[in-house]
């Protein structure tokens, strides 16, 4: 199939390169040059592994292009894909600036064209928005008659640092559909996966997205507290987590209790469905104590350190991690940001690391950072990791101990074994150990 897809961010690419792969002619489109000049000379515009690979094998193929001729290439398409961000406003509202302008451009494509065209919303978009924003604007800019458009909403489940084995390897595909042009369109583009696909209509997928996200982001807040209690009864919640993993209805996943959830998405959508909910006069309590919790999280590690060092003012302290996760650059809602906010506040002289996120987080706070974690951590009363890389989880902590000033390590990941740290002589101190 002919397929344009509208935006290059982490949904956009992952899509058109995976799309592509799939034997379809793909353009993924911008109004950034820069970012479509990187796409055409198979660099890929974010940190994503496998993603460049993609790329350039798109390429090759002539499968994958990059441009900037929006309207040109919606036209010449069967399928457009609306992939643009939908960020939050100050009340946590989603802003649908660039969903409307994207779906303008569709109507203005589809002005000079005839016969069929299906659009379909990939960005995370609150219920309704679809079948009362994006549709009634193309049929307006377009003129088109409502019988020849299909219009489709089919949310994307990628994790960053995972995403093109996850799109490439679905646990589900949920096909969102105003009417038969999207439905017929969108089971024949997705043939080749063989998961189950969820039929439905637009506000559905819509919905089904953000529950998704606002559970898992529900599921951790929850082991968080649970976690929390642990401390101070003395139980290590590994174990705990252990035991109600082995319960299939609860299932292993997304148990780990730590600094909290950050990133692009959890945070965003729970406080857009939040926000949704109140705007229909609906109580959302669940959402309002997943967003608490997270927030008493990095307090939490801070207080750890301040706890062991009596005064925070004047300590050097060494944050390992910047990423919101391991294997990514994104930094964005990284709980790193709150504890060096809180830490600086205090009088604390900061210095950090991270493999990946560390030129995304300068432009955040203009922290000391370092190109190597062992010159981060040196002469360092306190070290706190806040991501768990693999770089972190391996570190030799007989020599980080040497480097160090004193002994403090707070691991708000987990990453570290305790035994270990205790018997190399560490301070130690984690999220639910006791
Ligand atoms: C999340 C969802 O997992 C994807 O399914 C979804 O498609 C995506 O958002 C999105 O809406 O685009 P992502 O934000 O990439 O994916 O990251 P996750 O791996 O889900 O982690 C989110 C945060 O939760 C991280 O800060 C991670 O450290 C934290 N987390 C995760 C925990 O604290 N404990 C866990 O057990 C799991």
């Amino acid at each position: 199939m002919k397929v344009s897809v509208i935006g290059t961010g982490y949904v956009g690419l992952v899509t058109g390169a995976t799309l592509a792969d799939l034997g379809n002619q793909v353009v993924c489109l911008d109004i950034l040059e820069e970012k479509i000049d990187m796409l055409n000379s198979g660099k890929s515009p974010i940190f994503e592994p496998g993603l460049e690979e993609l790329i350039q094998k798109g390429i090759k193929t002539k499968n994958l292009i990059g441009s900037i001729e929006i309207e040109q290439h919606v036209r010449n398409s069967d399928i457009t894909f609306i992939c643009v961000g939908t960020p939050s406003d100050k009340d946590g509202n989603i802003d649908l600036s660039y969903i409307k302008s994207a779906s303008s451009t569709i109507g203005r494509a589809l002005r000079d064209k005839s016969g069929e065209h299906t659009v379909v919303v990939k960005s995370t978009v609150v219920p309704l928005t679809t079948e009362d924003v994006v549709m009634p604007n193309i049929l307006k800019k377009s003129g088109w008659k409502r019988e020849n458009l299909g219009i489709g909403m089919n949310p994307e489940f990628l994790r960053e640092g995972s995403a093109i084995n996850d799109a490439q390897n679905p646990d589900r595909i949920v096909i969102g559909y105003a009417d038969e042009i999207a439905k017929k369109t969108l089971n024949h583009l997705y043939e080749p996966y063989k998961c189950t696909k969820l039929e439905c209509i637009p506000r559905t997928a819509e919905l089904i997205k953000y529950a998704s996200n606002s559970f898992l982001a529900a599921k951790i807040s929850f082991v968080n507290e649970i976690a929390n209690m642990s401390n101070i009864w003395g139980i290590d919640f590994q174990e705990v987590a252990e035991g109600m993993g082995l319960d299939s209805r609860i299932s292993a996943e997304f148990l780990r209790a730590g600094a909290g959830f950050g990133g692009s998405c959890f945070p965003k959508d729970v406080k857009a469905l939040a926000a949704a909910a109140k705007n229909s006069n609906v109580e959302s309590l669940m959402l309002k104590a997943t967003l608490e919790v997270n927030d008493i999280q990095p307090k939490i590690i801070v207080k750890m350190a301040e706890e062991r060092l009596g005064i925070i003012k004047g300590k050097k302290i060494a944050i390992l991690g910047l990423a919101f996760k391991p294997d990514t650059d994104d930094v964005r809602e990284s709980r790193s940001e709150i504890v060096i906010k809180e830490l600086i506040e205090k009088g604390a002289e900061v210095t950090a690391h991270d493999p990946e996120g560390m030129p995304n987080f300068k432009e955040i706070i203009d922290v000391s950072m370092m190109p190597t974690h062992e010159l981060a951590t040196e002469k360092a009363d306190c070290v706190i990791i806040m991501t768990e890389w693999n770089l972190y989880k391996n570190l030799d902590l007989r020599s980080l101990l040497q480097r160090m000033n004193g002994n403090v390590l707070i691991d708000g990941r987990r990453a570290l074994n305790a035994k270990e740290a205790e018997k190399t002589g560490f301070d130690y101190k984690t999220i639910g150990l006791g």
